[in-house]
């Protein structure tokens, strides 16, 4: 059938179709949108992330019904919520047990693309404007924890904006202009609130269609990491694709459904997940005049923090940790290997990705705890390691000898 018989409808539909492209758009992107037929259990977390970010939007929108964003306030307005607003401590848990869920979704997410190539060519786009998104994460998990004002909110922002003074000669410039003032005030709090609650999320939004958009004009990926549209039918449909829609909505409202129950399990029983999704000392309101005795960002930013801390001099410290992250940027251009996925990549390979999930995750874990001479010790070493991931890659994924590429996905 051709695209135009198909598309015209008749009835309600049809009236839509002659005023908006609806049914068109429903084809390409769902009905008709192609997806190779071997996804597996790593496929979920995009649409997880998509959730969560609705998620984070509907429950943000009831709290900043009650919340007040002034210095004097805000730490208040936070207590009423949780006290006196009628499952007002509902809706809280929902967003800060969805701070971390977004991290750990979006984490996997980034982890699938690393293990099946899915950033290598056509898709370096794809994964580029995720990386921005990832940022943007960080912005608006950074700014969203000082909004309750607490000990953690009010030291963490003092800490983090004061890396912008490491800047030599005009560092001192940048940090009064960040903070609004000479130190982290009402001022400071008054500007993240309106970056939390408007820019970054109109940002995101925008940033994660057009993730979206590049991904299907190139099509997905998929764990066997070969093009499926080398293939095609008579017809001129991928050989080893399905479409979107029903096949793998399907796939992922039972994902969704799994994901919900586990999210709803903390979000009821664990929100403070051991002092890691809440810190203890954020319930104590800020106090400019008493430092807590350690102060570490949450966990998903605990890995970069470790790198920063691993460093003695502020500067490269600084410089060190933003490096760790501006690093994954060319990762499509320091990835050599004639094949994308793992599962076709040598044993160097296997081995790098091994060093990678260990010094992330070790760097993690110390960047959560307080500093001794062993875990600073330790601390570099695993920098090391996660730079040498990247750094070696060209060579590693030359060198090596690769698997043969089936013709077709595997099951
Ligand atoms: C709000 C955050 C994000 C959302 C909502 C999101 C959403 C999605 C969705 C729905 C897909 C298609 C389904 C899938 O392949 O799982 C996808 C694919 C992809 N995303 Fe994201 N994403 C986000 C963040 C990121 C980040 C931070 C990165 C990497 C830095 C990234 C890299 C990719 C790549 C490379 C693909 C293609 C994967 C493939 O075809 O194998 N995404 N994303």
């Amino acid at each position: 059938m051709t695209e135009n018989t198909e598309t015209e409808k008749t009835g309600f539909m049809g009236w839509i179709d002659k005023r908006y492209p609806w049914t068109p758009f429903w084809k390409k992107h769902l009905s008709e949108y192609y997806a190779p037929r071997n996804f597996n259990f790593w496929y979920y977390f995009g649409s997880f992330s998509l959730l969560v970010f609705v998620a984070q939007i509907v429950s943000g929108i009831w709290l900043v019904m009650e919340y007040v964003p002034t210095a004097d306030n805000a730490f208040q307005s936070v207590q009423h919520i949780m006290r006196e607003v009628r499952y007002g401590w509902l809706l809280r848990f929902m967003h800060t047990t969805g701070a971390s869920a977004f991290f750990a979704v979006v984490y996997l997410h980034m982890y699938r693309a690393l293990i099946y190539g899915s950033y290598q060519k056509p898709r370096e786009l794809v994964w580029l404007i995720g990386m921005v998104i990832y940022m943007m994460l960080l912005f608006e998990a950074f700014t969203g924890y000082v909004l309750p004002w607490g000990q953690m909110s009010f030291w963490g922002a003092s800490v983090i904006t004061s890396f912008a003074s490491a800047i030599p000669w005009v560092g001192d410039v940048i940090l009064v202009w960040l903070r609004g003032d000479f130190n982290v005030t009402g001022v400071t709090l008054h500007r993240f609130f309106a970056l939390h609650i408007v820019a970054i999320p109109l940002l995101l939004c925008v940033m994660i269609f057009v993730h979206l958009v590049a991904l299907h004009q190139v099509g997905s990926n998929n764990p066997d990491g070969i093009e499926i549209k080398d293939k095609k039918g008579k017809d001129g449909i991928p050989l080893d694709g399905i479409p979107f829609h029903p096949y793998y909505t399907v796939k992922d409202i039972f994902g969704v459904a799994v994901f919900l129950a586990v999210f709803c399990y903390i979000m009821f029983f664990i929100p403070q997940f051991g002092g890691i999704f809440l810190e203890p000392d954020n319930s104590l309101p800020a106090n400019p005049l008493q430092t807590p005795l350690e102060i570490s960002p949450v966990w998903y930013m605990t890995p970069f923090y470790a790198m920063l801390r691993a460093v003695p001099n502020k500067l490269m410290g600084v410089i060190v940790m933003a490096a760790g992250i501006a690093i994954m940027f060319v990762l499509p251009w320091l990835d050599r290997s004639r094949v994308r996925s793992i599962r076709y990549k040598g044993m160097l390979s296997k081995i790098a990705i091994v060093v990678f999930v260990v010094s992330f995750v070790g760097l993690g874990y110390l960047g959560h705890e307080g500093v001794s001479p062993l875990r600073t010790m330790m601390a570099r070493i695993l920098t090391v390691l996660y730079f040498g991931f990247f750094l070696l890659m060209p060579f590693y994924t030359t060198m090596e000898k690769t698997k043969r590429l089936p013709e077709r996905v595997t099951d």
